[in-house]
């Protein structure tokens, strides 16, 4: 007897770890029979890989169920599932909004996913598997609830094969006042290293070149057992001699644990990466001091300090969050100072959205107006972008090594089917690089002479290795769009 397989449609919003849960729930489901196909129209199982952190990417999924509604209605033998972090914080109140909801399942619970889906399907009505509370029990049973299944690694099903993402720590303990992450994943867990280990080497094996470690406060990573502790900088000297490897990167940096022995361990190590991720938030100490950072402005100038001296040629980025509670014109500006003195290479400007649950919810309120908000994300913006581009000026005439990740968003918009056409690929301080070269290129490191640039794109010609003349024909004035995040 044979069985047709099941046609699986997902979509991703949030973070690099739902990029990454939705590799697992793919590589899990085709382990199962299921396909992978481009809309809904195809699929007989539809899930949504979600995110809190800001009522638009709730309100995105959520709009995203309602247009399925008719569809449910035509079909309904179609399973339609929610799954990550909005499944864990909305929780029943998902079938609420949304009836014809088969399932929703927690970031913790990815691996039953398979399973809750059969279990719908065969009449069993719907699935709810979520995580406990952060206050729903013990914490050790909290902990347990919240871990994830990450071995289940599949190349195929990587926005990249030669790139991929892993995991070292779950959850996180900072509550930050505006911040449901430490709701929806849990407490903060560090994964052992000899499972860190194991997994970086079959990744390895995979043809993986790029590993990018992650946390939610990744330098906050320990593990301890046996009597011994494991740290951040322990891991990466270990993983740093795995063959195959040639890049490490991870995110995200809590600006009080970036110690001198961590810089010291990445600058004695040439795989990794000098691209450090550390989120400012805000350049006023009194937000900063109302979001519960735990540091100052002074506090996080001398982190900056301590990387230059170690990684004089560190590429630092940044998030910001504009119109938290109370922000007044002063702290905003605060904030401008920050980005100017530090000179981010890019910064992610989010305005303040309140977040059910949390502790600025329950205490402060929501007071800065939504065009006060969209002001000043504007300004901050467009100052971190004119130093972007003026930092990525230095680059004129230098040649970086890039990693070719594929045909550009440009090329492929424009459908570019010939030999060469614009590639893009990041240089080992993760700025974007595009240039023409053909599809053979795809997933070498490559020498690129740098002639021009955007704020968030270095332009340029790859140097064969032959050194005959570079690729040209292809007009490099279109770079991609910018990286987006949730
Ligand atoms: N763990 C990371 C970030 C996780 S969320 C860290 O601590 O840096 C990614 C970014 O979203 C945060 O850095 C913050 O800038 C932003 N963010 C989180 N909660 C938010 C909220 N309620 N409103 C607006 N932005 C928020
Ligand atoms: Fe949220 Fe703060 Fe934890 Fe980052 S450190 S995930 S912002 S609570
Ligand atoms: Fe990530 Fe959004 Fe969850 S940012 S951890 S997917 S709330």
């Amino acid at each position: 007897m044979t069985t047709t397989p099941h046609r699986l449609y997902i979509e991703t919003v949030g973070c690099q770890m739902n990029v990454l849960d939705s590799e697992m729930v793919i590589a899990s489901l085709r382990r199962h029979g299921y396909q992978p196909v481009d809309s809904v129209e195809q699929a007989d199982t539809i899930l949504f890989n979600t995110c809190s952190v800001r009522q638009h990417a709730e309100d995105k999924i959520y709009s995203a169920l309602g247009q399925l509604r008719r569809h449910k209605q035509r079909c309904p033998e179609k399973i339609i599932g929610v799954l990550g972090c909005m499944a864990q914080k909305d929780q029943r109140l998902i079938f609420e909004r949304a009836p014809y909801v088969d399932l929703v399942v927690g970031p913790g619970q990815l691996q039953q996913t398979a399973e809750l889906i059969e279990r719908a399907r065969a009449g069993g009505g719907r699935q709810l598997a979520v995580s406990l509370g952060r206050r729903d029990g013990p914490r050790e049973q909290v902990r347990r609830s919240h871990e994830t299944f990450d071995p289940l690694r599949d190349p195929a099903m990587r926005p990249t094969p030669f790139q991929a993402y892993l995991r070292i720590q779950i959850g996180c303990d900072k509550f930050c006042t505006y911040c449901v992450v430490p709701m929806t994943r849990g407490p903060e867990q560090g994964r052992p290293p000899e499972d860190i280990l194991a997994e970086a080497r079959l990744l390895a094996d995979q043809g993986c070149k790029e590993i990018t470690l992650l946390g939610q406060t990744v330098n906050s990573y320990r593990y301890h057992s046996g009597g011994r502790t494991t740290r951040l900088a322990d891991l990466l000297v270990a993983l740093h001699d795995i063959a195959g490897i040639q890049r490490l990167k991870f995110v995200t940096n809590y600006p009080k644990h970036m110690t001198a022995e961590l810089l010291q361990a990445v600058r004695g190590l040439p795989r990794c990466s000098h691209y450090l991720h550390v989120p400012l938030q805000s350049g006023s100490n009194r937000i900063l001091q109302d979001m519960k950072r735990g540091y100052t402005v002074e506090d996080y100038r001398e982190t900056m300090a301590r990387i230059r001296e170690f990684l004089p040629d560190a590429a630092v980025s940044s998030d910001f969050i504009v119109g938290f509670c109370g922000e007044t014109e002063d702290d905003f500006q605060q904030s401008v100072q920050m980005v100017r003195e530090c000179r981010f290479k890019n910064s992610f400007i989010f305005k303040y959205s309140e977040r059910p649950g949390t502790k600025a919810a329950e205490l402060l309120p929501d007071d800065v107006p939504e065009e006060v908000k969209r002001r000043r994300n504007q300004e901050l913006l467009a100052l971190q972008d004119a130093i972007s581009e003026e930092d990525n000026q230095r680059f004129l005439g230098r040649t970086v090594d890039v990693l070719v990740e594929g045909p550009s968003r440009a090329a492929e918009k424009r459908g570019d089917a010939g030999d060469v056409l614009q590639l893009t690929g990041r240089t080992m301080c993760d700025r974007i690089a595009v240039f023409p070269g053909t599809r053979r290129l795809v997933g070498e490191i490559l020498p690129v002479t740098i002639c021009d640039c955007t704020a968030h794109t270095l332009i340029g010609e790859a140097m064969t290795k032959h050194a005959g003349p570079p690729l040209v024909g292809l007009d490099p004035s279109l770079p991609p769009a910018r990286k987006a995040r949730p």
